[in-house]
């Protein structure tokens, strides 16, 4: 059917018709909030270049995951700066480690809420990298151990879900692995199965004091060149026994999201990152665009690219909106 007969803009013409037939939705609960936190008491230090996110003490964190829980986002993500870094990041496994401590208080205080954590070494070397270094390298295999340490210690203190972000091969086999001998057979394992060596981390390196004091991770993270080695990541995920695969970052690699979701039947997870969220916030603050807008409609591009699931420093911003009922994207004329 062609012009006259078929008009497009039939079913455009007001609010009620344009939400009847939207054909991706943003759910609060399909969000996941990234929380920073520091030692110390009642701190609260707003990140420079990610303005509207913070890094807080334990106290803090408890009120954060309390409005993230009024506001219908049910799960959160936590990174952890702690009180020393050395060079194979013990920290990351201390039993009263930062993120030990802070799901034990989280878990207490509100144990409805989905707390994950990100399981990487990078927050806890002085060096900065992902693993542990051998003979100047980053060592795959002496890093897998670490990391099952880690994601061990996690799930003891009360971890609903792990999500390692370090890019070692073989590191979700190793994981689940540990977790299973140790009777967490029934916590999951949300991987970053595909992330990409990406410029867009800035902030968050800001934020988590994790830069990597000489190279970078270009030998263990993804060349953003590259999309069928996404699928071999994913698939040796998938094998290993990922339950849910991430990609990372999302809106410079949608295309991605969508070669995942067709391949696979597991649920898609796609990290908003701090890049990401950090240019949105500084043109929105020069007056350039709407930042609540280009919110919306950046998020809603990651889910019709097939993501199930968003992780984003905008979760409580975009719940916010999705409050305020009757809810369409676009009700302006
Ligand atoms: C840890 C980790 C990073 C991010 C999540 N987990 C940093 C990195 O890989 O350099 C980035 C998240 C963001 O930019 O929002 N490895």
């Amino acid at each position: 059917m062609l012009f006259p007969d078929y008009r497009p803009r039939r079913l455009r013409k007001n609010a009620a018709f344009r939400a009847l037939i939207q054909e991706t939705h943003l759910s609060p609960s399909q969000l996941i909030c990234p929380l920073f936190v520091v030692p110390g008491k009642n701190k609260r230090e707003e990140i420079t270049s990610m303005p509207g996110v913070f890094r807080v003490s334990v106290d803090q964190l408890k009120k954060e995951a309390r409005e993230c829980l009024d506001l219908g986002v049910n799960s959160v993500i936590l990174f952890g700066l702690p009180e020393k870094k050395d060079a194979m990041g013990s920290g990351a496994h201390k039993k009263d480690g930062i993120i030990q401590t802070a799901i034990r208080e989280l878990k207490r205080s509100e144990p409805n809420l989905l707390v994950i954590t990100d399981v990487c070494l990078c927050e806890y070397t002085d060096h900065g990298h992902c693993g542990c270094i051998i003979n100047k390298e980053v060592d795959n295999d002496a890093t897998l151990e670490i990391l099952a340490k880690t994601a061990l210690s996690h799930a003891q203190a009360g971890a609903d879900m792990v999500a390692p972000s370090d890019m070692m091969d073989g590191r979700v086999a190793e994981i689940r692995a540990t977790l299973d001998e140790n009777n967490f057979e029934s916590i999951p394992i949300m991987s970053y199965a595909v992330k990409y060596a990406s410029s867009f981390y800035g902030p968050f390196r800001e934020a988590a004091d994790c830069s990597p004091q000489f190279g970078d991770r270009r030998s263990y993270q993804m060349d953003p060149a590259n999309s069928r080695e996404a699928l071999r990541e994913a698939t040796l995920d998938v094998d290993e026994g990922a339950d849910i695969l991430m990609v990372k970052p999302a809106v410079a690699y949608l295309d991605i999201i969508t070669k995942l979701r067709d391949e696979f039947d597991l649920p898609i997870a796609a990290y908003h990152v701090s890049g990401e969220y950090a240019m949105i916030k500084a043109a929105a603050e020069k007056g350039w665009i709407d930042g609540d807008r280009v919110m919306e409609e950046t998020l809603l591009s990651i889910k019709r690219a097939g993501a199930d699931i968003i992780i984003t420093y905008f979760a409580k911003d975009m719940a916010k909106i999705l409050k305020q009922p009757p809810h369409s994207p676009y009700v302006a004329i």
